[in-house]
C-alpha cells in the first residue's frame, strides 16, 4: 500500500480534519495567516467543509486532502477562486509538521497543476507566500512558479505573488 494518497475532501472528513488542524495550529500560524478561532470546533469545521463542497459543486473551488495509510489526514491542498479572473485560480496547501520534508507539498501542488490544466482548462495559477516561508517558496519554484515583482503593499506586508503559466 502507498504510504500517502491525495483525494478530494468529503463531508465525512470533519473529525479527521479537525484533528489535523488542531494538532498543527501553532505550526501553520507560524507561517501563514491564522484562522478565525471559531474554526477550531466541530461546528466550525463542519461549516467549513460544507462551504468548500458547495463551492466545489459550483466549480469555484477544488479541495483535496492527503491521507496516510491509516486514513489520518496529513495535508490539504486547494484550487481556490477557479475562473476568477478568467482561466486563473489560486493554489494553497498545508502539511502536517510530522511529515514535512518528504515531498508531500510538491506532490500535492503537482496534482493541483494537473487538475487545473485537465479538469478546469486553466492557463494560469497564482500563489501568495510570505518572504520568510522558504519551504513553500522552494515547493513553488520546483513546480515552475516564478515570483512577480512586488507591489509596495505586498512589500510592506512581507508577501510575494508567484505565478505559473500552464
Ligand atoms: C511549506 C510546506 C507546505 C512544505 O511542505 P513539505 O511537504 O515539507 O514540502 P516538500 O517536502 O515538498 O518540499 C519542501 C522543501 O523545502 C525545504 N525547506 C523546508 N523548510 C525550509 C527552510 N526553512 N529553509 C530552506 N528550505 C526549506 C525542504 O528541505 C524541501 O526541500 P528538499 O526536498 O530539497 O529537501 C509546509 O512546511 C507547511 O505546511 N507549512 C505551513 C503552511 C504553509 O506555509 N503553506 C504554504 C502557504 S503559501
Amino acid at each position: 500500500m502507498k504510504p500517502f494518497r491525495i483525494r478530494e475532501l468529503k463531508s465525512t472528513d470533519a473529525e479527521a480534519l479537525l484533528a489535523f488542524e488542531i494538532h498543527n495550529r501553532a505550526w501553520f500560524e507560524s507561517q501563514i495567516d491564522a484562522r478565525d478561532p471559531a474554526f477550531y470546533s466541530w461546528t466550525g469545521v463542519t461549516d467549513h467543509i460544507e462551504s468548500y463542497l458547495a463551492d466545489f459543486a459550483e466549480g469555484a473551488w477544488h479541495p483535496f486532502v492527503i491521507e496516510d495509510a491509516s486514513g489520518r489526514i496529513v495535508g490539504r491542498a486547494n484550487l481556490k477562486g477557479i475562473h476568477s479572473p478568467l482561466d486563473c485560480a489560486e493554489v494553497g496547501y498545508r502539511i502536517d509538521r510530522r511529515v514535512c520534508g518528504q515531498g508531500l507539498a510538491t506532490l500535492a501542488l503537482k496534482r493541483l497543476i494537473q487538475e487545473a490544466r485537465m479538469r478546469w482548462g486553466l492557463t494560469q495559477l497564482v500563489a501568495y507566500v510570505y518572504e520568510s516561508n522558504l519551504g513553500s517558496r522552494k515547493v513553488l519554484e520546483r513546480c515552475g512558479f516564478v515570483p512577480e515583482a512586488r507591489s509596495d503593499s505586498e512589500e510592506a506586508e512581507g508577501g510575494c505573488r508567484f505565478v505559473l503559466s500552464i
